[in-house]
């Protein structure tokens, strides 16, 4: 595998199975998975300094699902980003299982917001790329791979190219190969949001199936306060720009859900209201600031 196969791969941000986290330190603390600690983050467009992150306090807690909802450019991906240690904070600390993020985060599979599929490989050689990083060949990557492109429906394009894929299958992919290497925590930034939607009402099924197998924890940030409502244990609103957490709410809907039923209970309209009421807020002062 190419230096490019790699960078392209996202390995950064691809899970490495079961091996130690190799370069976090810090004295451990219990309970929980992710800590934000007094987290800011400062980025700079030349000489004019963007506050993408403010002020954020947040414990993710073991096997929970967490949603994370904000208006555009709040800073959401860049949580992400921290907790993957793909970035530093400018301010305050990151925590994963009570050591602190100072490098790549191997603990953790990332499926990004861009879906950075490596242009040159098919989707199955996509798949198997994180596989390949850890040494994985023959009948047993095979296997996976398989199983796992049956269960994002992708059946019959295992030859493609990524230029020869719908934008939605284009994103399939990108869940298969964060998937493949079963990673303790899952990040996942907008994953369905370019499926029609009856692909994504199967994809919330799986997640939450694959969830409730294996109560990995599951960060999820997504536009669509609806979809949070629905998967989620908690939803996280953050703020416009500078992101900072505005309400963190319970989501008290009984488990296992039915995602094509649970909108129709009033628990989840109630829910809804609540949340759009302060989410709606900086939505709309973001969209007068444009
Ligand atoms: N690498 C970077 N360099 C400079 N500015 C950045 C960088 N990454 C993010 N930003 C800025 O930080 C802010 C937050 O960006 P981020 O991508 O985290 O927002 P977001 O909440 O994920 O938005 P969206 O919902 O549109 O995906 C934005 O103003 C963005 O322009
Ligand atoms: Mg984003």
């Amino acid at each position: 595998m190419s230096q490019v196969d790699r960078h392209l791969s996202g390995q950064a941000s691809l899970a490495t199975g079961a091996a130690p986290p190799a370069r976090l330190g810090g004295a451990p603390s219990a309970g929980a998975t992710i800590e934000f600690v007094g987290v800011a983050k400062r980025f700079w467009k030349g000489d004019t300094p963007v506050d993408a992150i403010g002020h954020v306090e947040l414990v993710v807690r073991p096997g929970e699902f967490l949603g994370i909802v904000g208006p555009s450019g709040c800073g959401k991906s860049t949580l992400l980003n921290l907790a993957a240690g793909l970035m530093l904070p400018t301010a305050g600390e990151v925590r994963y299982q009570g050591h602190l993020v100072r490098d790549v985060n191997t603990r953790v599979g990332y499926m990004t917001q861009k879906d950075s599929l490596v242009p040159w490989r098919t989707v199955e050689s996509n798949i198997a790329l994180p596989l390949e990083i850890r040494g994985l060949r023959g009948r047993r990557k095979r296997e996976l791979v398989a199983h796992y492109v049956e269960l994002v429906g992708l059946k019959g394009f295992e030859r493609h190219f990524p230029s020869e894929l719908s934008g939605g299958m284009r994103k399939r992919v990108g869940l298969a190969r964060t998937l493949v290497n079963d990673p303790e925590t899952l990040l996942m930034d907008e994953p369905f949001g370019a499926l029609d939607a009856q692909l994504r009402l199967l994809m919330h099924e799986e997640t939450l199936r694959i969830w409730e197998h294996s109560r990995k924890t599951i960060i999820f940030v997504t536009h669509d306060l609806a979809e949070a409502v629905l998967l989620a244990d908690r939803v996280v609103v953050i703020s416009a720009r500078p992101g900072r957490v505005k309400l963190i709410k319970d989501i008290d809907l009984p488990r296992p859900r039915d995602v094509a039923r649970v909108r129709f209970d009033p628990r989840f309209g109630r829910l809804f209201e609540e949340l759009w009421a302060a989410l709606g807020e900086d939505v709309r002062r973001g969209d007068e600031n444009r």
